[in-house]
């Protein structure tokens, strides 16, 4: 260990680790850090993130000033920066180390920082722009916003904000577009296939989901390798001849709007040539528009109208899918692809800007004025009226994010009517909604005021002569 001259003694930041930390284990989500690709943590602290990668399999390797000075300081594919930048006193120096950590990354570096919201955790006095705490220990919590364009300006290209306070900055575009693709539009899906046959299958439904051929780059090659024998040609005729016309309508109305709502997605964060675009995302284009000047022309409109107040609401009250309130939408995870295109454009321009949470259940849409929130319900699905735990919120005006936690609170709000939140085919929609008719007979909603919270409703229960046993209302004296 090495003698540092630091202005704070940066070296107790680091925590012994017996897991991954949030940030690493997001990238491995996303499918940043995959087994084969190289990784670097830089200002690894005790290295519980490097043990935890290679036990993974991943070539990991980790440089810390204090801990592990003496690695040696190669390029890796994907570079973790994680909960440094935030420690360092010195704006300079911490400039410096942003600089440092982009230059060795050859495809994405991963930088993460507490945020502002943990402002209550952190006590200290003021120094510099940050905190001193009595053990001398340094902090700068960062804002969701100001870390994006903080590492957009020291690396100079646009980010992503995969989850709050974890930015991604990509080396290069396609990498970054295709990290766009793959959470706007789900992966492609295939099914088995052991023999020629039921690589045909696998073609035919994948031609029902996607609405069009696929070309045999984006084919798995195991399956590429069943089809070989086969030419194009021969290939199309027994999609035709296999494939359900009404299905495959179906799929290329998805595909077409997946397409606009990714173009759309990336005018909102700046737009690039077509030849940057993911190769499945060319063809989409190719197959369903006439060009991507109309492609792009489209997706523009559609951004646009994401500041159209009425058509806004509009979409809200057309959806098949949430409950709408006097202020908002709410809709369950499950059913979020289920929205029209503009709520999606919506939700997605939100987690793009300060990245969606890692835990949350609903998501919140307002109608007046543009914020997104994801409520985070953990018991949605065994608890008749989840308890909320958190909510994260971002304003699509000014980008900032904000954090409530309601762990300590004693009266938490807590949800009704449950099958409002789901698709109506939901597997779950009959039980809940049983569960609402017989609340209802029952006289439980006759004072919709006093059963927002944990204390209101279960007066009201008792009011009632009423108890829940599951999703059942029974009577207090047969409990
Ligand atoms: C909060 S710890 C995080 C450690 C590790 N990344 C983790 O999440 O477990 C901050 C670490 O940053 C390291 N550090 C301080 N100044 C640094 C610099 N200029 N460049 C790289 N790392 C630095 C410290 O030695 C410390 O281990």
């Amino acid at each position: 260990m090495v003698e540092q001259t630091w202005g704070s003694d940066r070296r107790l930041t680091a925590i012994s680790r017996a897991n991954l930390s949030v940030p690493a284990r997001q990238a491995m989500v996303d499918k940043q850090v995959l087994p084969g690709r190289t990784v670097l943590d830089y200002g690894c602290g005790r290295g519980g993130d490097v043990r935890g990668l290679k036990l993974l399999d991943c070539q990991a390797a980790g440089w810390d000033p204090f801990y592990q000075p003496d690695t040696r300081l190669e390029p890796a594919d994907v570079v973790l920066l994680t909960y440094v930048l935030n420690v360092i006193e010195d704006p300079i120096e911490r400039r410096k180390t942003l600089k440092e950590a982009w230059t060795l990354a050859s495809r994405v570096l991963v930088a993460s920082a507490r945020l502002t919201w943990e402002k209550s955790k952190v006590r200290g006095e003021e120094f510099g722009d940050g905190l001193l705490t009595s053990r001398q220990t340094f902090q700068h919590l960062f804002g969701t916003a100001e870390l994006r364009s903080y590492v957009e300006e020291v690396t100079g290209v646009r980010t992503i904000s995969a989850a709050p306070g974890i930015v991604y900055a990509f080396k290069d575009e396609s990498a970054r577009l295709g990290y766009v693709a793959q959470r706007i539009i789900p992966d492609a899906r295939w099914l088995a296939s052991e023999d020629t046959a039921s690589a045909i299958a696998a073609v035919v439904d994948h031609v029902e989901h996607r609405g069009r051929l696929p070309r045999m780059e984006e084919v798995p090659q195991p399956m590429a390798e069943l089809l070989r024998h086969l030419g194009p040609n021969e290939i199309r005729r027994l999609v035709r001849d296999s494939a359900d016309p009404a299905k495959v309508d179906q799929g290329s109305k998805r595909a077409t709007l997946n397409t606009l709502l990714f173009l759309a997605v990336e005018l909102f964060n700046g737009r690039g040539p077509f030849s940057g675009l993911p190769l499945s995302i060319q063809l989409d284009v190719r197959a369903f528009f006439s060009s991507y000047r109309e492609a792009c022309q489209r997706s523009d409109r559609l951004l646009l109208k994401l500041r159209d107040d009425p058509y806004v609401r509009g979409a809200m009250n057309a959806s098949a899918v949430g409950k709408l309130t006097p202020t908002a939408l709410y809709v369950h995870r499950r059913a979020l692809d289920r929205m029209p295109t503009v709520l999606r454009l919506y939700e997605h321009c939100a987690s793009i800007a300060a990245g969606r949470p890692q835990s949350w259940t609903l998501a919140k849409l307002r109608h007046q004025g543009r914020a997104v929130s994801w409520l985070d319900y953990p018991d949605f699905d065994s608890d008749p009226h989840p308890r909320i735990r958190s909510s994260y919120q971002v304003d699509l005006k000014t980008l900032e994010a904000s954090y409530t936690s309601y762990a300590d609170s004693k009266n938490r709000p807590l949800l009704h009517r449950k099958h409002e939140f789901i698709a109506p085919d939901d597997p779950d929609t009959a039980r809940y909604e049983r569960l609402t008719a017989a609340e209802v007979r029952a006289g439980l909603y006759e004072h919709p005021h006093l059963i927002g919270t944990e204390k209101g409703w279960e007066a009201e229960l008792n009011r009632c002569g009423r108890t829940l046993r599951g999703h059942r209302l029974v009577r207090a004296r047969d409990a």
